[in-house]
Order: structure tokens, then sequence, then C-alpha cells
């Protein structure tokens, strides 16, 4: 069960009323999305989740429109269905069921093929693919750009001398590989030594990035004016796009801010759900 995080700043800035129309981009198992059928009524809701395997799910679920497609669609997702919101939500990143139970790689402490793909069946390039087909810089520079980690280079020097062995094929086997290739002390510290690692495996494969760009682009699109924007990331390069885009389009006058700066989860939050921890919540209105 995935917990949403900022639940009751998200319900706030919204600014939701019966007859308003609300766009959830990242649908996931519906946790933001439940929340607002339970405190507006008369409110229409279109959600897109990208994981066919959690699309399938949800739209079993909820009575809500589900669209299997990336949220880099949603301008054409929009005009299909004639479909323009008074408010769009962004909650980037993946799930707790991708960690836990997608058997997708996803985390360095369960023993699975390194796939880390959203949607297996759109998307061909997997992990396993990075690590044993591409050139050491290829994979240097995805480590430093995408998980800004400081051992880029030891890392991917050791991928390419284990991969000359043999392919590497799971989570384990990396985690390992990077574990043997760092200082002591790195693997000493609270997070664990493939943390940063695995993130950029993921944001590589999924595009994570260039898709947060897009989207966020099709949604100051397709608001109706007054809508409201709201975007929760988790780590620092996608809420330093966030905050450009929302800087760029401020000045262009298409957008205003709600709250200047980020919004952080409160103590309680933190403490009762450790993933809330890094969350960063950015709100505009479009004018
Ligand atoms: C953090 S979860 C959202 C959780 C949800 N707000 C909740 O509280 O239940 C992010 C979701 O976005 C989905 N996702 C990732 N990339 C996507 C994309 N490009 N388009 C649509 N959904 C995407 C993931 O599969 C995941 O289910």
């Amino acid at each position: 069960m995935h917990t949403p995080v900022l639940l009751n700043e998200v319900l706030d800035y919204l600014n939701l009323a019966s007859g308003k129309k609300f766009i959830d981009c990242t649908l996931n198992g519906g946790g933001h999305t439940k929340a607002v059928l339970e405190k507006f009524s008369g409110v229409e809701i279109l959600g897109i989740e990208y994981d066919p395997v959690i699309a399938a799910q949800v739209s079993k679920e909820l009575s809500v429109k589900v669209v299997n497609d990336s949220y880099i669609n949603l301008r054409a997702i929009a005009e299909a269905g004639s479909f323009y919101p008074d408010a769009v939500l962004f909650d980037l990143g993946l799930s707790s069921w991708h960690y836990e139970s997608s058997g997708r790689g996803f985390s360095f402490q369960k023993n699975e093929p390194l796939d880390m793909r959203f949607n297996p069946m759109a998307n061909s390039l997997t992990a396993a693919e990075i690590i044993n087909m591409q050139p050491e810089n290829d994979i240097c520079e995805i480590l430093k750009e995408y998980g800004e980690e400081q051992f880029a280079e030891s890392i991917s020097r050791a991928i390419i001398k284990a991969r000359q062995i043999k392919p590497i094929r799971t989570t384990l086997e990396l985690a390992e590989i990077i574990s043997n290739s760092v200082p002591g002390w790195y693997k000493k510290r609270k997070i664990n030594p493939a943390t940063k690692t695995f993130q950029a495996l993921r944001i590589a494969v999924n595009d994570e990035l260039e898709n947060v760009k897009r989207g966020v682009a099709a949604a100051i699109d397709v608001l109706n004016p007054g809508g409201r924007l709201v975007v929760i990331s988790f780590q620092g390069l996608e809420d330093k796009i966030v905050r450009e885009i929302f800087k760029e389009k401020a000045k262009e006058g298409i957008l205003k801010y709600v709250v200047r700066g980020t919004i952080r989860p409160t103590w309680t939050e933190q403490q009762s759900n450790p993933r809330s921890r890094s969350a960063k919540m950015k709100v505009a209105e479009k004018t």
C-alpha cells in the first residue's frame, strides 16, 4: 500500500469544488485521487498511469477515467476527451509497490532482474542493457548526472570489469560490484552505497527528467485559466526543473505563484512516512 504524501496540503492547494475537473497525472493506486473523491463531490477526475499493471488494477478499483499512458502525452489525452482541467497533480517518481512487489529490480534489497522500466510494454531499454552494453563513459555520465554519485568513475570502471567476466543480470550482483568499488567510509554511512546508482539508472531507463519537462509544460498548456498545478518531487534534479519552468512561465505572465518556494512535509508526516522526507511540493496557478 502506497501512502500518499502531503495529502492535506494537496487537497488544500488543488482548490477543487463541485463541477471542477481534475487530472491526476501519476495515479498509481489512487492515494491522492481517493482522498479527492472523499472530500469533494461532483469533481470530474481523469487519472493517468504509465505502468500497465497498476493501471489495470486501479481501473477496477476506482470509479474514475483511467488512461494507461505517459503524462508526456497529456495534451493529446486532454484533447481526445475534451477534458480541460482546473487542477493537475504530479506526484513524481515511483511507488512503494514498485520497490516491494513489481519484481523489476528497483530495489537493491531484493534479488531481481535489472529491469527498472515503468512500462515494459512500451519501452525496450532496461537497466541491464545500460549496464552491460553501454560504454564506460556513458555509464559514468549517467551516474554523475542523474545520481550525483561522487564515485561514478570507480563504480563505472568496476561495472566494465565485472561484465567482461560475465553479464551483470541482477540487483544484488550490481549492488555487490558497487559496494566493492567505493571506500569503506562510504559504505558505513546511513545511505546504502548503491542508492545513487540505482536512482540514476531508473531515471535513465525511464527518461524521467525529460518527462517532467514535457509533462509539466503540457499541464500548463491544458489548464483552464485560474487552474492549479501541484508538483511533488523527490529529488533535487526534478525539483530544479519544476522551479525553472515555474520561473520562466511566471516571467511570461502565464503562471503566478500560489506559494513562493517549496512546501515540505510536517515533522509528524516525516516520522510516520519516511518516504515523505525528501518530498518537495510546488504550486502555481494559470493566469
Ligand atoms: C509516487 S507514485 C504516485 C502515487 C499516488 N499519487 C498515490 O498517492 O497513490 C508515481 C506514479 O507515477 C507513475 N508514473 C511514472 N512515470 C509516469 C509517466 N511518465 N506517466 C504517467 N505515470 C507515470 C508511476 O508508475 C507511479 O505509479
